[in-house]
C-alpha cells in the first residue's frame, strides 16, 4: 500500500507521514493495525465536529440518496445550497447576505479577487507579508511567502505586500487599490493574532479610499476561535468574506460572501462572471448545514475558549516559548525546529497526531476537532510534556 501510495499518487514532499488509515471516529483516527491516534490536526482545521459526526453522516446519506449532482452552479434552485446560504447568512451582518459556494478555499479566494476587481474597476491588490491564501495562481500571487512562489513566476501582476499589524503601512492602500486581503489570524505564519484595533484601522483605510476589504477566514472560521468567525471578536465587517475548511466537517468546500448588490457584478459584462461545475454541490451543502446546526446547538464555540484556557494552563515547559493563537486554533511554539520535529514524530508513536504549520518550523499544531473532550486534552498535554522532558 505504501509503495503504491508513493508510486501512483503524486507526491509534493519526499517524506510524507504515510499513515495508512482504516477509519476515523470522533477525536480519533485509526491506522491499518487499528491503532488509535488522538487527532490534534482535524484534517488541518477542517473536521470541526470531529470524524464522522452522526448528524453530518446522516445529512450526507439522506442527500446522496435523493440527488447528488444535477447541474452546474447557480442554474437550478437546489434546496441544500439555498437552505445553507439562508441559514449561514442569518448569522452574518446585513452587508454579507449573498453566498457564492465553491469547492475549496483557494477557489473562494480567486472568486473574491475577481469580485473585488469588478466592484471597483481597479486591479491593484494589497496583501500581507507572510500570508497564505491558497495554491492556485491568483491566490498564490496574493500569498506572502516569496520562496514558495519564485519557481512559478510570472504571477498575477499588481500585488503589493505590506506588513501585518503595522498600521504605518496602511498608507500604501490607495485609490488605485481594488482590494486588501488578509487572514484575520495569520495561519501559515504561526497563528499570529491581529493587534487590538488593527483590523479596524484596515477597515477605515479601505473605506476611505474605496478599496474592498476581504477577510480570509478559511482557517479560523466556523467556531475555531470561539466565535463563528474570528472577525466577530473585533466587530469589524469585511466587504467580502472568504470561508472554507471547517464549513462542511471534512467535505471539499468554500465560499465567498458579499452583499447581494455587489455580487450582482458577476451577472453582467460579462455574464457568468464566475462559473463552477460542482460549487454548491448538494451533498456538500447538506453536510455544511448539518455542521453549522450542530456547531450552534452543541455549545462548541463557548467550549473552544474554555479548552484554550485549559491548554494554556497545562502547557508550561522550559522548551515551550509560547502557546499562540485563539480558541482551538493554537500552536505550541517550541524553542527550535528540531524540538518541534522530534515532538511531532514521537507523539505519533504514542498515539497523538499533530502536524507542522506551513511557515513556522518551531510550531506543534493544536487544532483538534472542536468536539474534543477535556479528558482527551489531558492525554494530549500529558504526552506533550512527558516527551518534552525526554527530548
Ligand atoms: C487562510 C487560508 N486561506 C486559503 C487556504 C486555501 O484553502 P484550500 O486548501 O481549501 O484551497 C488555506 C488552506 O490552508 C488557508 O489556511
Amino acid at each position: 500500500m505504501l509503495e503504491d501510495f508513493k508510486k501512483h499518487q503524486a507526491q509534493t514532499t519526499p517524506n510524507p507521514l504515510g499513515l495508512h488509515i482504516s477509519k476515523a471516529q470522533g477525536s480519533y483516527i485509526y491506522d491499518a493495525s487499528d491503532k488509535a491516534y488522538l487527532d490534534l490536526v482535524a484534517g488541518v482545521s477542517a473536521c470541526t465536529l470531529g470524524h464522522c459526526h452522526p448528524k453530518v453522516v446522516e445529512a450526507i446519506q439522506r442527500q446522496a440518496e435523493s440527488y447528488m449532482h444535477v447541474m452546474v452552479y447557480g442554474e437550478f434552485a437546489l434546496e441544500p445550497a439555498v437552505n445553507y446560504s439562508k441559514v449561514l447568512t442569518s448569522y452574518l451582518p446585513p452587508s454579507l447576505q449573498s453566498v457564492y459556494l465553491v469547492n475549496s478555499g483557494t477557489e473562494a479566494v480567486e472568486g473574491s479577487i475577481k469580485l473585488a476587481k469588478r466592484i471597483t474597476g481597479r486591479y491593484e491588490l494589497v496583501s500581507m507579508r507572510s500570508s497564505y491564501h491558497g495554491n492556485t495562481m491568483g491566490s498564490m500571487s496574493v500569498s506572502g511567502m516569496a520562496h514558495q512562489k519564485d519557481a512559478f513566476r510570472p504571477l498575477m501582476p499588481g500585488v503589493r505586500f505590506i506588513r501585518f499589524n503595522h498600521v504605518e503601512d496602511l498608507e500604501q492602500i490607495t485609490e488605485r487599490t481594488a482590494a486588501v486581503i488578509l487572514e484575520t489570524i495569520q495561519g501559515g505564519a504561526g497563528f499570529i493574532l491581529p493587534n487590538p484595533g488593527y483590523l479596524q484601522a484596515v477597515r477605515e483605510r479601505c473605506s476611505a479610499v474605496g478599496a474592498q476589504l476581504v477577510f480570509d477566514e478559511i482557517q479560523p472560521g466556523f467556531g475555531r476561535t470561539g466565535r463563528l468567525f474570528a472577525f466577530m471578536h473585533d466587530e469589524v465587517v469585511p466587504d467580502i468574506l472568504v470561508i472554507g475548511k471547517g464549513m462542511a466537517s471534512g467535505l471539499p468546500c468554500g465560499a465567498f460572501v458579499a452583499s447581494g448588490e455587489k455580487m450582482k457584478e458577476l451577472q453582467s459584462n460579462p455574464k457568468l462572471g464566475h462559473i463552477t461545475t460542482f460549487g454548491g454541490n448538494p451533498v456538500v451543502a447538506a453536510a455544511s448545514l448539518a455542521t453549522l446546526q450542530a456547531l450552534m446547538a452543541e455549545g462548541l464555540m463557548e467550549q473552544a475558549l474554555e479548552k484554550e484556557v485549559y491548554l494554556r494552563d497545562r502547557l508550561q515547559h522550559a522548551s515551550i516559548l509560547e502557546v499562540r493563537g485563539k480558541g482551538l486554533m493554537l500552536a505550541v511554539i517550541l524553542k527550535d525546529k528540531d524540538t518541534a520535529n522530534s515532538l511531532i514524530l514521537r507523539s505519533m508513536n504514542l498515539g497523538l497526531l499533530s502536524f507542522w504549520l506551513l511557515f513556522e518550523p518551531r510550531a506543534f499544531r493544536l487544532t483538534p476537532p472542536l468536539t474534543i473532550s477535556f479528558e482527551e486534552l489531558k492525554f494530549a498535554c500529558d504526552t506533550i510534556l512527558t516527551l518534552l522532558d525526554e527530548i
